[in-house]
């Protein structure tokens, strides 16, 4: 009976984890936490329409708000007075228009905040609420563009942005940061396990639906993982579902 919240969960990727995760894990409450109330709410009607018997439920929250991130954590707890699962899955990229130095640094900064500083913030503001679960993970919505030893054995086709493998790296290094502390964590409350997923290359709103698989397919390593038994993926590790197997991805 885990309490997830998915940030971003009305579209995209954050909506076929909301999907995979009712559909596989149903004692699951899900709340799926949106910038905009409103598409949460509608996300909702289309998984009820599908039958599905999960508690869900759904949260403003806008990543990159501050005064967002705070009532967000204050109404999860009012609800559920704590949290077991957070995926931080939101995202999106401001594309340079032009090769303008000045412009190119605001695109960096921005893509960055976005990209990292929020997830930063929203991890630090539930950590409370997941100290009181028996079993707290943390789940950063990476990619295969982060990880520096795929792009060394230049196994990647040529990206859009290197901004955004630069962004998708330093969550990678926020992750095992984040677990080296607890793996040290002494304090009262349970100690939190961090992990990160490269969901694949899918078709969704943020490659104009370029991507090759479906959201709800993408979703499987981050269901794999929280089907999982407690003890049984080392925490502080990076993991994808592709071409049938669930396996470890190099950092
Ligand atoms: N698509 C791929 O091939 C691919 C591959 C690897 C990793 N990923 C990762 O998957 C994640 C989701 O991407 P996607 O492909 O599903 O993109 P998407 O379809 O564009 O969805 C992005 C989601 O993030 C939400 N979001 C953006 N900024 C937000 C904010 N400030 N506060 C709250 N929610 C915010 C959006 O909400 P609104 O509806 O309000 O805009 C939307 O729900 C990203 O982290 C991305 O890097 C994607």
């Amino acid at each position: 009976m885990s309490t997830i919240l998915v940030t971003g969960g009305n579209r995209g990727i954050g909506f076929g984890i909301v999907q995979a995760i009712a559909q596989r894990i149903p004692s699951s409450t899900i709340i799926l936490a949106c910038r905009n109330l409103a598409t949460g709410r509608e996300a909702i009607d289309q998984l009820r329409g599908q039958d599905i018997s999960s508690n869900l439920d759904a949260i403003q929250l806008d990543i990159e708000d501050i005064q967002s991130i705070t009532n967000a954590v204050e109404a999860v707890n009012d609800r559920y007075g704590k949290l077991d699962v957070l995926i931080n899955n939101a995202a999106s990229l401001q594309m340079p228009k032009t090769q303008d130095l000045a412009e190119l640094r605001d695109c960096s900064n921005i893509n960055f905040n976005r990209c990292v500083t929020s997830n930063i913030l929203v991890t630090k503001a539930f950590v409370p609420l997941l100290r009181k679960s028996s079993w707290p993970r943390v789940i950063m919505n990476s990619s295969a563009r982060g990880s520096l030893g795929r792009t060394a054995s230049r196994e990647l086709p040529p990206v859009a942005l290197i901004d955004y493998c630069v962004c998708k790296a330093a969550l990678n290094m926020l992750t095992l940061h984040y677990q080296i502390n607890e793996d040290n964590y002494k304090d009262s409350g349970e100690k939190i396990t961090f992990w990160s997923v490269s969901p694949g290359h899918t078709k969704t709103a943020f490659n104009n639906y370029q991507g090759k698989k479906d959201p709800v397919d993408s979703a499987e390593a981050f269901v794999r993982l929280l089907e999982s038994e407690k003890g049984a993926i080392d925490p502080g590790t990076f993991w994808e579902y592709e071409a049938g197997k669930f396996q470890v991805v190099p950092w």
